[in-house]
């Protein structure tokens, strides 16, 4: 038997008044004109045209999740944070994203993806906002922004642009590891499931002794690494432009929840002073015969948000959120994170963003803040500073052990981090293309690369591009050269 559907509830404007109609506006008669008073249309048109916060300036198209970590295997030897304690789980939010493309940008767009996760701790949140890839194309903050804008549109044109990319990247070699990434098979995966999470930098880990150690995090999928080839990306752009926005939802809806294990790579402290590679530098690895990967937990996403404005779009990811047993290393770019994302945050979402439901702590805010834009909570302190004989918060962080510190000294200047034995800008991606890729992703790579070139890439970049990819494998650069030009 089919049930009577209930009665509707009545419409209110935002305070809770009745509204008289939604549908027709208060006018003089029938057709006269419609009048200053009907506050309810007034407030509807101005609730609408400030209906959207300024997108992402880079990531802006994402989908998210809700769900738990979950520990498996016990690494309290190396850190005393208490979401990697054995047999503790923790609640977490997830967000998936693109780099370049605005909002509206097609999912399947060849681009590094975005793999941002905020754990609710005892201590506050947890924020790790890696990618999909484990390096990146540059290593120093001062080229980030220049790095995006060659990425974005074109100023005269507002379009794309391949030769702007190209031409940023030729200029800066040691973008050629995630460079040669991007343009393999993983550049493009199949849905945001078929794909792993890398903190790509490394941090600092602080065990209960205080004793410190270098880490670096892998998330690897359960669902199987997969990937789609170009044809099928492109053909998706245009007939699903949303379709790793669906496959989330729906696979989640559906009980299918996905799931990631967490791995760890652990360099003990002093090994990075003469390591072969400058273990902080962001365009390398640390290879895995160095140092293997550790079992630490599983991440499942288990919950769509209830409302993806409020949930995804206001979600507020930081690299600066860290909790005792975990600290920033001497990366420079991590460094430079440290800043950007609490910034950009107060001017896309505003001063109090972190009250809003998906950055909200699980945990007591103990903070001296107060007032501002839409401040909703209460202060607790009871008196608004500190130190105050009124039994207000007090900053004590011994309790919690030795915060991340390292030993540092030298002359103020601007200039490379000094290179350890093996770094060079040439020799991980030469390995990924020559000891990893098989033979079929080799020639995936060359057709890809290729098809870039021919789109809109001017001389003399296009020369430098070619040579770019014989520096990475000459063999490999001599098969697009001869394809680009015409072979
Ligand atoms: P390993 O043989 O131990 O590891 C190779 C890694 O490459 C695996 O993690 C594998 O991921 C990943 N991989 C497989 N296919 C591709 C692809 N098409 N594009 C990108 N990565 C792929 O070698 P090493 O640790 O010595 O590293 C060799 C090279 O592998 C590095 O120079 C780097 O380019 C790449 N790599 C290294 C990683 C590291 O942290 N050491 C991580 C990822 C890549 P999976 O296990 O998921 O199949
Ligand atoms: C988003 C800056 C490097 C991963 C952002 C945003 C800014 C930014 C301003 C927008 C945040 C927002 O509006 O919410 C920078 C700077 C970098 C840098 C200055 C270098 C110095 C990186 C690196 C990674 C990364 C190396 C990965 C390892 C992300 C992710 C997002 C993001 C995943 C989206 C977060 C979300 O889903 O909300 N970045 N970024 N960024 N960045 Fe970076």
């Amino acid at each position: 038997m089919t049930q009577a559907p209930q009665k509707a509830p009545y419409t209110t404007n935002n305070v809770g008044n009745p509204v008289e109609s939604d549908e027709h506006s208060l006018t003089v008669g029938p057709d006269g004109p419609i009048l200053l008073q009907d506050h309810y249309l007034i407030e509807k048109m101005a609730q609408f045209n400030r209906e959207r916060v300024p997108e992402r300036v880079v990531h802006a198209k994402g989908s998210g999740a809700y769900g738990f970590f979950e520990v498996t295997n016990d690494v309290s030897q190396f850190t005393k944070a208490d979401l990697f304690q054995p047999g503790k789980r923790t609640e977490m939010l997830a967000r998936f994203s693109t780099v370049a493309g605005e909002q509206g940008s097609p999912d399947t767009w060849r681009d590094p993806r975005g793999f941002a996760l905020k754990f609710y701790t005892e201590l506050g949140n947890y924020d790790l906002v890696g990618n999909n890839t484990p390096v990146f194309f540059v290593r120093d903050t001062i080229k980030f922004q220049d790095f995006i804008r060659s990425q974005k549109r074109h100023p005269a044109t507002g379009l794309r642009s391949n030769d702007m990319q190209w031409d940023f990247w030729t200029l800066s070699p040691e973008s050629a590891h995630q460079v040669t990434w991007l343009m393999g098979d993983r550049g493009i995966p199949k849905t945001y499931r078929h794909m792993n999470g890398y903190s790509s930098h490394t941090y600092m880990w602080i065990n209960g002794a205080g004793e410190r150690f270098w880490v670096k995090y892998h998330f690897k999928t359960d669902q199987g690494i997969d990937f789609l080839t170009q044809a099928e990306a492109d053909e998706l752009a245009g007939t699903d432009a949303d379709v790793h926005r669906r496959d989330l939802y729906e696979s989640i809806e559906s009980g299918n929840a996905p799931s990631w294990t967490l791995k760890v790579q652990i360099m003990p402290f002093d090994d990075a002073a003469d390591y072969r590679f400058n273990p902080f530098d962001l365009t390398k690895v640390w290879p895995h015969g160095d140092y293997p990967l550790i079992d630490v937990g599983r991440m499942t996403l288990h919950r769509n948000p209830e409302d993806y404005f409020i949930h995804i779009e206001q979600a507020a990811f930081e690299p600066s959120n860290l909790v005792p047993g975990i600290g920033p290393s001497p990366d420079k770019m991590l460094l430079g994170r440290l800043f950007s994302y609490p910034d950009t945050h107060r001017y896309r979402i505003g001063p109090n963003y972190s009250q809003l439901p998906p950055n909200r702590p699980h945990s007591p805010v103990n903070s001296y803040a107060k007032d501002g834009p839409m401040r909703y909570e209460a202060s607790n302190a009871a008196r608004p500073y500190a130190p105050n004989s009124y039994g207000g918060p007090d900053a004590d962080y011994g309790q919690f052990g030795d915060p991340a510190s390292w030993e540092t000294a030298g002359e103020l200047v601007r200039e490379a981090y000094r290179l350890h034995s093996e770094d060079d800008d040439w020799g991980q991606p030469g390995t990924l293309v020559r000891q990893v890729l098989d033979d079929a992703a080799r020639d995936r790579l060359v057709s890809n690369v290729t098809g870039h070139l021919k789109a809109d890439v001017s001389r003399p970049v296009l020369d430098r591009a070619l040579q770019y990819w014989r520096n990475i494998d000459k063999e490999i650069g001599d098969r697009i050269a001869h394809q680009v030009n015409g072979g």
